[in-house]
């Protein structure tokens, strides 16, 4: 199993910090420093060398230093899967000449075509205070948030799921126009009825693995276990039945539900509208109905199983990033989750405004201070 490992880590230009750098010699990285400093940027900043919108979801413009020209970069030196590495991904300055919309991912100084490629060399999960409501939130959030769970499995996942939305915007826009071609219809749905089956097979398979490892971790840990189940016919269907079939079976419910999704101006069924449900295993309830607590300590068992399952799938460790969750804890909850996270061998960052949360992180954590965008190292 090789987990995955930062070394060091670079930002320039990178929301509130203009140039910071930092080495990291062990496994616990804690960032401590007031509201506002820069903890969450720091993760977030780690969080685009994985594939996607980073751990905000936020645009690539949203993340440049408002002070700057618009370019910014992360860069880290990182020891995972294919040994030392460094990873490099960033945005150029609008207008220039290398200007691009997308974002540049370098490995080992080498462009590649996108940060899925970074996926080779390490994995991530991360569990942020904006993940707090996501039991009481649309189903839209919990999607999203599956999604990502999966995509620390198979780094492909994404791709897979813009496709799909980009697919169901063409087919939407078609039937906005009052006489569309049929044939150019039918094959528009064609297309679309492959990408939902690809997304949901995917899908199904995860949430069958991750339920399991919920039921066999949830014995071991000081975290409850959650139960959870996806709410997507076509998900559900692929358990049992051949892909091809089922892939015909949707081709049927789009031709048939043109007028409908045409007069709606959105398409009503398929996988882009599953929703995750999450029970709260001890007390065999809904996970919305949990205390915000229990809703906390769930979230927290999720995101360790699903560590234990990419790891198990992937050979990877997955590196965590887990903002704002230490001070949430009650001492005892607090030395169970160190004590987890040892075993599960992962390079953990946490951040947290009171360092005094952290005085049982063990001989090999290391503590920054964060402040106005500078990190230095505890003395
Ligand atoms: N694009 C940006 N450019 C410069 N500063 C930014 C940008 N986006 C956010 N910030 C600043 O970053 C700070 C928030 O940092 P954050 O990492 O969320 O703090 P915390 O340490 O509390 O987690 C705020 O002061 C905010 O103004
Ligand atoms: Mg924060």
């Amino acid at each position: 199993m090789t987990p995955s490992r930062i070394h060091r880590l670079s930002l320039t230009h990178f929301r509130n910090y203009r140039a910071a750098s930092l080495q990291v010699r062990g496994d616990v990285v804690v960032l401590v420093g007031p509201n506002g400093a820069g903890k969450t940027n720091c993760l977030e900043a780690i969080s685009f060398l994985s594939p996607g919108r980073g751990l905000r979801r936020a645009t690539l413009e949203d993340v440049a230093d408002n002070q700057g020209d618009g370019s910014w970069a992360v860069s880290a030196e990182v020891e995972g899967a294919l040994g030392l590495a460094t990873l490099g991904t960033g945005l150029d300055a609008p207008g220039s000449e290398a200007a691009s919309t997308s974002r540049r991912c370098r490995i080992d100084r080498e462009p590649v075509s996108s940060a899925t490629a970074f996926g080779d060399h390490l994995r991530m999960v991360w569990l942020t205070p904006a993940m707090d409501g996501l039991f009481l939130g649309a189903a839209s959030e919990r999607r999203r948030f599956f999604d990502r769970l999966v995509l620390a499995i198979d780094s492909e996942h994404s791709s897979r799921v813009s496709a799909l939305e980009r697919s169901l915007r063409s087919r939407n826009r078609l039937l906005e126009v009052r006489n569309y071609d049929d044939h150019w219809c039918d094959a528009i749905e064609r297309e679309t009825a492959e990408l939902a089956v690809a997304v949901a097979a995917t899908r199904g398979q995860t949430v069958t693995k991750l339920a399991a490892m919920l039921r066999e971790h949830g014995e071991a840990s000081a975290f409850p276990s959650a139960q959870i189940m996806l709410d997507g016919w076509m998900e559900n269907a692929l358990v049992s039945e051949p892909a091809t079939a089922v892939e015909d079976r949707y081709r049927e419910i789009l031709r048939g539900s043109r007028a409908r999704d045409a007069a709606a101006g959105r398409t009503l069924d398929g996988p882009h509208l599953t929703d995750l449900q999450v029970m709260y295993a001890p007390k065999s309830m809904p996970a919305r109905d949990a205390s915000t607590g229990e809703q906390k300590a769930l979230l927290i068992g999720l995101v360790l199983a699903h560590a234990t399952l990419v790891a198990e799938m992937t050979g990877i460790v997955p590196l965590l990033l887990l903002d704002e969750v230490v001070a949430h804890l009650d001492p005892n909850r607090r030395r169970a989750l160190f004590e987890e996270l040892a075993k599960l061998g992962a390079q953990v960052w946490m951040t947290g405004a009171d360092p005094a949360a952290f005085t049982d992180i063990g001989p090999t954590g290391e503590i920054f201070d964060v402040e106005s965008g500078q990190v230095a190292r505890r003395a």
